[in-house]
């Protein structure tokens, strides 16, 4: 089965947009995004405008801050504080990465906790680890779904991460082990990786090399989840983590790159930006 992350995303999407006109209603306002995006790094443009279009579609009000490489990291963290102090805004997203002259961590830290959609503010990361409710990072959220959405039961299966980012491996590596599943995290520096991914009932490979995971190194029937976005270095085109062609013949279930892990990010995305606006309208 090729798990479908574009069909799931569109019905998350068509939900969010009932329950977007509902709370107009009642609160007379529509919830509000706002994107800041640092130079003109093709792969980040192309991520904003695919988050742009997704708000738009949902009924969330969205603008895209476009600034110049060449800002510095006060004028960066005066354009937050002005939108962590607009009650108009519910949402910001810091599009990463930054310019190496911007300390990013300063700049996640800066943004106000419950207007952190993306979810990388420490207050939020630790709120995770420690089971304390608090709005979920985009990808690692996505694919939990996308799992469910496949009928994978996750309690006490065997999953292995392979990747261990701030962004995706570590926060999806703790979601999975709050599902109960007996996890591993596989890194670049794992000895013999291809015997520690054949152990996974579930593989979730997000660690950004174009076809690391062949298919002799996935178990017969395992559930891949492919969070891998690289340009094929043969045909030009996208293509994840995962040897999709060889692979599909050996998963049960695999995602597809594009059209897998990547819409459910967008989509979550909307999912965190309508449950912040939510949380501030009814002061929960
Ligand atoms: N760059 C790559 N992925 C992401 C993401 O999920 N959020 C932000 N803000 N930047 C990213």
């Amino acid at each position: 089965m090729i798990i479908n992350g574009k069909e799931l995303s569109k019905s998350i999407k068509e939900g969010l947009a009932e329950r977007v006109v509902a709370l107009e209603k009642e609160h007379g306002r529509t919830p509000n995004l706002i994107v800041v995006l640092v130079g003109d790094d093709p792969g980040s443009v192309s991520y904003v405008t695919g988050k742009a279009k997704a708000a738009t579609e949902v009924g969330i009000r969205n603008t895209t801050l476009r600034r110049d490489v060449s800002i510095t990291q006060e004028e960066l963290l005066d354009i937050i504080a002005e939108l962590n102090n607009d009650a108009d805004v519910d949402g910001i997203l810091v599009q990463l990465p930054l310019p190496k002259h911007i300390d990013e961590q300063k700049v996640i830290a800066a943004i106000s906790p419950e207007k952190d959609v993306d979810a990388f503010h420490p207050l939020n990361v630790a709120s995770l680890w420690l089971k304390q409710p608090c709005i979920l990072p985009c990808t690692p959220k996505g694919i939990i779904k996308l799992l469910k959405f496949a009928g994978v039961d996750i309690a006490g299966k065997e999953a292995v991460v392979v990747g261990r980012s701030n962004i995706v491996g570590q926060p999806v590596a703790k979601l999975l082990l709050e599902e109960n599943a007996t996890v591993t995290v596989a890194h670049s520096k794992t000895v013999n990786l291809a015997e520690v991914t054949r152990r996974a009932d579930i593989l979730v490979v997000a660690i950004g090399r174009e076809r690391l995971v062949t298919a002799d190194m996935i178990k017969p029937g395992a559930v891949v989840i492919d969070v891998g976005v690289n340009r094929d270095s043969r045909t030009g085109k996208l293509c994840g983590d995962v040897d999709f062609e060889a692979a599909q013949h050996v998963a049960s279930a695999i995602t597809p790159v594009p059209g897998g892990v990547g819409p459910m990010t967008i989509a979550c995305l909307m999912e965190n930006t309508v449950e912040a606006f939510e949380k501030r309208v009814t002061n929960k």
